[in-house]
């Protein structure tokens, strides 16, 4: 039976490598569908968990999990001999940086030799994760070309930038549209065809590369935007202005504008990441990408000033005496990923600075030695400051107001707290 009819009537067989919060959920949307889905993975831990049908990412209803490899329609091995066995594999592992700051993409190298060794005719090889344009051609066509297969022709080859948002429950991988563009036109059509099994809008492109940088784009669009109001809020917090209360009535325009907030920083695997992939490819080509160098810099300083803003919060009590208590360690709201978090960058410069500090993140139980603390009153009443670095929704924040003498609240978090809103200083 040919691809597309396999893809068609759900008997190809899938496979998807990184069970990460990428992979993972797609593995579940995939296996709910009725195809055949093996979740691929190095960590032993994530495929022993998987087998036994319990879930380590947050988004995914852990009975679809259950579910799904109950009825032998998910499993997970480390093995990758089993790529020969499939018709399509999905490549979701991690692209970070290096201590240099410059692109990792040994995990994508390693994917690709793994695939190389044990290469199926006529399947389609799709690479989902965040990297530089010509990544797609240069690193697995290229591996492939001189194994002697061609794309088109022996197998299929696209790019399709994932775009899951964890923690988001409007938008999911069925009603987030997908974009594929394949080596050939062939390849787009066959990625096409693939993702409209669970994607319900697929949107193509000519090329690999012009995928690549719609990920690009879109991530770096963010953190510019998103250091533009971090530096209005440092401009804002001088001239004694609300930046939230700018902010929120600027959105009431119904054109032309977009809310973007300030907060303690970037973090996560893709916003702060992913630009350095592009600019890294820019010197290449001779070419200076100014804005995300710029936003960079500005992204990077906002955990220096929520720490300077705090320090002169403390009115000069010494640092060594202080007692600060921080909300969250999360890099955003309602998850647990904590990759690149400016959370932790704040609590280095406490840290750094011999401040008495604990944390407490309902997601994230334990972090470097330290556990998580419990909330009580008198816990509260005991700080000199509690610093709320990530708004997540399990907070009661009037609660936590009401018991503690001074608020730094860097996520606007505590807009709806009416009493004692002296006791709070924003960003
Ligand atoms: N997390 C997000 O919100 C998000 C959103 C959009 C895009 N992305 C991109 O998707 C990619 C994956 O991100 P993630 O957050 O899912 O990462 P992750 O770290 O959660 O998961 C990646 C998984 O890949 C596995 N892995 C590494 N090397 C492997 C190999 N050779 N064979 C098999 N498995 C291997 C790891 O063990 C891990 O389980 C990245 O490029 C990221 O930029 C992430």
């Amino acid at each position: 039976m040919k691809l597309k009819d396999k893809i068609l009537n759900r008997t190809a067989r899938i496979g998807v490598v990184g069970l990460g919060y990428v992979g993972l959920p797609e593995a579940v949307a995939l296996a709910k569908i009725g195809f055949t889905v093996y979740g691929i993975d190095i960590d032993k831990r994530k495929v022993k968990s998987i087998n036994a049908g319990k879930n380590y990412i947050e988004d995914i209803p852990d009975e679809d999990l259950s579910e799904a490899v109950k009825k032998g329609k998910l499993k997970a091995t480390s093995d990758e001999k089993i790529i020969k066995t499939l018709d399509v594999v999905t490549i979701c592992v991690p692209t970070p940086f290096n201590e240099n700051k410059e692109p990792d993409l040994s995990f994508i190298v390693n994917v690709a030799n793994s695939i190389n060794r044990n290469f199926k005719k006529d399947s389609l090889i799709i690479l989902e994760s965040t990297t530089y344009t010509g990544t797609t051609r240069e690193i697995l066509m290229g591996l492939f070309e001189k194994s002697g297969y061609k794309a088109g022709k022996d197998y299929y080859l696209a790019f399709s930038p994932e775009r899951i948002d964890p923690g988001n429950r409007r938008f999911t991988i069925s009603n987030t549209p997908k974009v594929v563009g394949g080596i050939t036109k062939k390849c787009t059509e066959m990625g096409r065809l693939f993702y409209s099994q669970f994607v319900d809008k697929v949107i193509t492109v000519s090329t690999p590369e012009a995928a690549e940088m719609v990920k690009l784009l879109e991530n770096i669009f963010r953190n510019v935007n998103i250091a533009l109001l971090n530096e209005l809020a440092l401009l804002c917090d001088r001239m004694k202005i609300d930046i939230w209360e700018v902010i929120d009535a600027a959105k009431s325009k119904p054109f032309g504008f977009m809310p973007f907030y300030p907060g303690p920083g970037v973090g996560g695997h893709c916003i702060p990441v992913d630009p350095v992939y592009l600019s890294w490819k820019a010197k290449e080509f001779d070419f200076h990408t100014r804005f995300i160098e710029l936003a960079a810099e500005i992204n990077s300083n906002m955990p220096y000033y929520v720490i300077s803003k705090l320090f002169r919060l403390l009115h000069g009590k010494p640092l060594n005496k202080c007692k600060v208590l921080i909300l969250g360690a999360a890099f955003k709201r309602d998850i647990s990923d904590m990759r690149n978090s400016p959370s932790l960058k704040v609590m280095d410069l406490l840290k750094n600075e011999d401040v008495n500090y604990i944390y407490n993140d309902p997601y994230v139980p334990t972090l470097d030695g330290m556990r998580s603390v419990k909330l009580t009153e008198k816990l509260l009443k005991s700080m000199d400051a509690v610093v709320i670095l990530t708004d997540h929704s399990a907070y009661d924040y009037n609660w936590i107001v009401a018991n503690t003498k001074l608020v730094l609240d860097t996520r606007n978090a505590t807009k709806e707290v009416s009493k004692h809103r002296d006791r709070i200083v924003k960003i």
